[in-house]
């Protein structure tokens, strides 16, 4: 028998997701020289792209210009697109064993991580994860409810993703007429009463997550003052100490934007912006209505571990802020797919170097891999997946060689799309998403807007001219 990635025998790969690791997967397996690969990618939504679509944040527009890099991977003759093909839905786990000859899955995080705290789940608090999916126009969460009547709203947690839903909560209408943020969201947050958000970090300003252009960008709000309390981002003398043995640049320059944050003056801008390091929330308070009207704080201090790593401690003294508004940005979270290997605790697929491990065995699944944040948690930015995509294709070259593989029945890209077509016959290929693409770029520009967004997968398949089906 001919070897598996010959011409006549290609090397079949089934890539279940359609974000950053999926992409940069696909491109290496296309780099390999010696084997003929074809590559079938497949993503629950009729467009591409993961978190490049719906997590970048609207006003960074530049960031999404990575997708044409996707292009043109998706441009190779042995690749094709299946969007609207929900894996666990419309296929399983068996059916791609029966087509491919390896699988990977690069399936994000779709979920979120709880504070675990009292009233964290009353009406008006919210994971990130949510509002951020509703500004960027995913179809799951057009519809959900954010009352953004309230004038005071909090986001817990000082990492990047923090920062992006503090800075559209205070941009201004025609900030945010100039990004893609979906139609829908703009007119509600141009109605917008908010005015003052609170953004709040467990620990001190030299353990923020975020990054420094994204601090910076915070000071340069056409309509919001930065407000920082100079106590808290004098460095206690543990981070200090840190701080300096590090001698790491970036990490000076951050605490430096912040403490001169501390010494401006509000210019009595319409919305103010309050950073506020070293509090965690302790419990969520409601109306009678069970509405969100106060957050309690605890005061931190700031305590090295065994490791030296440097924790957050609980004072014991307390205060209360007056919000309606509440958003918790701690962190994503990988869900579980249907009949692969996953670890609840950590909210991954268990790997090692991308090949998929049986948590109850700690044997490797032979067959299966991962890459991207279902793989090492949700943390990274697009980049970062490359490095890791390219671990796990090279585990997938090596397992290949190895013999470590399925052996599909049916190894024939016909039949794998004649069974897509079976079970989901409004499924969307990459030219069906260039059209989309150029429609919303058309859409927008007609309204003065880069791009004006579908939101929902119906609008999407209406513009494609396929029948949606009758409710
Ligand atoms: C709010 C936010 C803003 C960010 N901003 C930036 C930024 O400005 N710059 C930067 O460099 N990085 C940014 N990042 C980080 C970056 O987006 C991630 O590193 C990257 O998207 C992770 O890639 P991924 O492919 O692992 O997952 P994702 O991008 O999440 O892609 C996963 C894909 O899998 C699909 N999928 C899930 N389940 C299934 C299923 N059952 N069947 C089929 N398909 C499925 C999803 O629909 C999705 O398309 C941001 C992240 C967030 C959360
Ligand atoms: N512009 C960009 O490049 C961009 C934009 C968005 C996202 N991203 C990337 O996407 C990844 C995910 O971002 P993210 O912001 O979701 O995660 P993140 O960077 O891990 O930040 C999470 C934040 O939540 C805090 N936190 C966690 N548990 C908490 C709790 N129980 N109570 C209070 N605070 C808590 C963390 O504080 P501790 O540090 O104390 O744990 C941290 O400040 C990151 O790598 C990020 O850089 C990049």
């Amino acid at each position: 028998m001919t070897q598996i990635g010959s011409a006549s025998r290609p090397l079949r790969v089934a890539v279940v997701g359609s974000g950053p690791a999926a992409f940069y997967g696909v491109e290496h397996l296309f780099k390999q020289s010696e084997l003929v690969v074809e590559a079938d990618m497949f993503d629950r939504l009729p467009t591409p792209f993961g978190l490049v679509r719906y997590g970048v944040a609207p006003d960074h527009l530049k960031i999404k210009t990575v997708t044409r890099a996707y292009d043109a991977i998706a441009a190779h003759p042995r690749f094709r697109f299946f969007g609207n093909v929900d894996f666990g839905v419309h296929l399983t786990l068996a059916d791609l064993q029966r087509h491919y000859h390896q699988v990977l899955f690069a399936t994000g995080a779709q979920s979120d991580r709880r504070m675990g705290i009292p009233g964290e789940d009353l009406e008006g608090s919210h994971p990130a994860t949510e509002f951020v999916a509703w500004y960027n126009g995913h179809p799951d969460y057009r519809d959900h409810p954010f009352d953004l009547s309230v004038e005071r709203a909090a986001v817990v947690g000082v990492g990047n993703v923090a920062i992006d839903v503090a800075r559209i909560l205070v941009r201004t209408p025609e900030e945010l007429a100039k990004t893609d943020v979906a139609d829908y969201a703009l007119e509600a947050l141009r109605h917008s009463r908010i005015k003052e958000v609170f953004l709040l970090g467990r620990r001190g300003p030299a353990q923020a997550a975020f990054t420094n252009p994204e601090v910076k960008e915070i000071g340069e709000m056409a309509d919001a003052d930065v407000i920082v309390r100079p106590d808290e981002v004098q460095l206690d003398p543990l981070s200090r100490a840190q701080v300096d043995a590090a001698q790491d640049r970036t990490l000076l320059k951050k605490v430096e934007i912040l403490q001169g944050y501390a010494l401006r003056k509000p210019e009595g801008r319409s919305r103010r912006l309050h950073v506020r390091f070293l509090v965690s929330p302790v419990e969520l308070i409601g109306d009678a209505r069970g509405r969100v009207t106060r957050m309690r704080l605890v005061r931190n201090t700031l305590v090295a571990s065994e490791t030296g790593v440097l924790n957050a401690a609980a004072t014991g003294e307390h205060e209360d802020l007056d919000v309606g508004l509440v958003f918790r940005s701690v962190g994503y979270r990988g869900v579980a797919l249907p009949d692969v290997p996953f670890h609840e605790r950590w909210g991954v697929i268990l790997n090692e170097k991308g090949r998929v491990l049986d948590p109850a065995t700690g044997r490797v699944v032979p067959g299966l891999y991962a890459s991207g944040w279902i793989k090492r948690g949700p943390s990274g930015v697009i980049g970062t997946n490359k490095p890791d995509s390219v671990e796990t294709v090279s585990a997938m070259v090596e397992d290949l060689a190895q013999g470590a593989h399925f052996t599909p029945a049916e190894p024939d890209p016909d039949a794998a799309a004649a069974l897509v077509q079976a079970r989901q016959p409004l499924f969307v290929t990459y030219a069906d998403w260039r059209k989309l693409d150029a429609l919303e770029i058309a859409n927008g520009q007609a309204s003065g807007r880069p791009r004006l967004k579908f939101t929902s997968v119906d609008d999407m398949l209406a513009a494609l001219g396929r029948t949606v089906a009758a409710p």
